[in-house]
């Protein structure tokens, strides 16, 4: 009985590469397929620096393999290359930051949906869990991580020219608002905005952390592509408002991720209701329920809903995140539930 190549490619197609959606063949990573009387060797080719997911890989692959009709031996040889470093390569292959375990991107489609405030909360929260955190203000245009951390201190360097995060709130930042006079804008142009997100995702001195955040500028951009080309994401986690102009921007984002393998962690409905602070009515201002409707059609998890609230938007402009200034608001402990959660997805021991 002769075992075709389809019926091969077929069987690797229920593959899944570890945490993506995606399948190993899709993804490209067949380099040879030999079926010879039953025996069936098949060639992958992947780069990694996680030792889990080639061996993963190469047990689902064998006993899929097993389960084609025909198929006596089925055996599965990896080619495991090292990450290619700021090659363009989709962000499976990017490096890792020295000392940093994991990192998150907080993104959205759309402007004004309350990353910043989103990225600035859930680094507090995850804080407040006993982590090391770190935030960096990727928003290279239009820094606001400086404002809600309340800090104009100008960041120090290294004898080796490397810059010191400023620590605000037990927290390590970097923000293009410590470099800048407030009064000069950030006229930059492509390239050198490429350079300043490099240089704040390599030659920062983060130090040890369990967690970076990054707090991204709007959009599907070229900051956005250089850094999923420069390190390795954890995962995304996008941003949305209740509103149909933002929910749409919530396919875009995700899309963007999956073409770069990067994992969506999940959504974020901000601005999703208010509760009357004199009677304690609620009213959904953008709507209801589509948070839920598009984290479920880009499969990932809704992973909260933070109300419109004037004590947060106060707490930002204030130059301190709402969550570091009180755990008794329903705000506070709306970020604090989603960083326990993120705990769970992304251990740290
Ligand atoms: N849940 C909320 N309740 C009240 N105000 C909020 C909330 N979330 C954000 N805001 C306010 O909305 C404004 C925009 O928020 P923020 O700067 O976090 O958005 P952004 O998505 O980072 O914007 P940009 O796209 O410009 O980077 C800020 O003034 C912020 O204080
Ligand atoms: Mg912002």
């Amino acid at each position: 009985m002769t075992i075709s190549e389809d019926q091969i490619k077929e069987a690797l197609k229920t593959v899944k590469y570890p945490g993506f959606s995606r399948d190993i063949v899709s993804f490209g990573l067949v380099k040879g397929i030999d079926a010879r009387d039953g025996n069936v060797t098949v060639q992958l080719a992947l780069a990694t620096n996680d030792p889990v997911i080639p061996q993963t890989i190469k047990t689902e692959a064998e006993s899929a393999l097993r389960g084609v009709a025909g198929v006596r031996e089925a055996k599965v040889r990896i080619d495991i290359q090292a990450p290619p470093a700021g090659s363009g390569a989709p962000s499976v292959g990017a490096t890792r930051i020295s000392g940093v375990k994991h990192l998150i991107a907080i993104a959205s489609g759309k402007g004004g949906v309350g990353k910043s405030t989103v990225a600035a909360n859930l680094a507090v929260a995850l804080q407040q869990t006993e982590a090391a955190v770190g935030l960096c203000d990727c928003d290279i245009y239009g820094p606001s991580i400086s404002l809600m951390f309340g800090s104009r201190e100008r960041p120090m360097a290294t004898e080796d020219n490397r810059i010191i995060p400023i620590e605000q709130y037990g927290l390590r930042l970097m923000s293009m608002g410590f470099l800048l006079e407030e009064t000069s804008p950030a006229i930059l142009r492509g390239p050198m905005v490429t350079r300043y997100t490099q240089q704040f995702l390599r030659q920062v001195e983060w130090g040890e952390l369990d967690y970076l955040v990054l707090d991204l500028p709007p959009g599907t951009g070229d900051i956005q592509l250089t850094i999923v080309q420069t390190v390795a994401l954890s995962g995304a986690i996008i941003v949305t408002t209740p509103q149909e102009v933002a929910l749409i921007d919530v396919r875009k984002a995700s899309t963007m991720f999956e073409k770069v393998n990067v994992l969506v962690l999940g959504v974020i409905e901000n601005m999703s209701y208010f509760i009357s602070p004199t009677d304690g009515q609620r009213f959904d201002i953008f709507g209801s329920g589509g948070g839920e409707r598009e984290a479920k059609r880009i499969r990932a998890p809704l992973l909260g809903k933070i109300p419109i609230d004037i004590a947060t938007r106060e707490a930002g402009d204030r130059g301190m995140p709402i969550t570091a200034e009180t755990k008794e608001s329903a705000v506070g402990a709306e970020f604090m539930r989603i960083a326990r959660g993120l705990r769970d997805v992304l251990p740290t021991k």
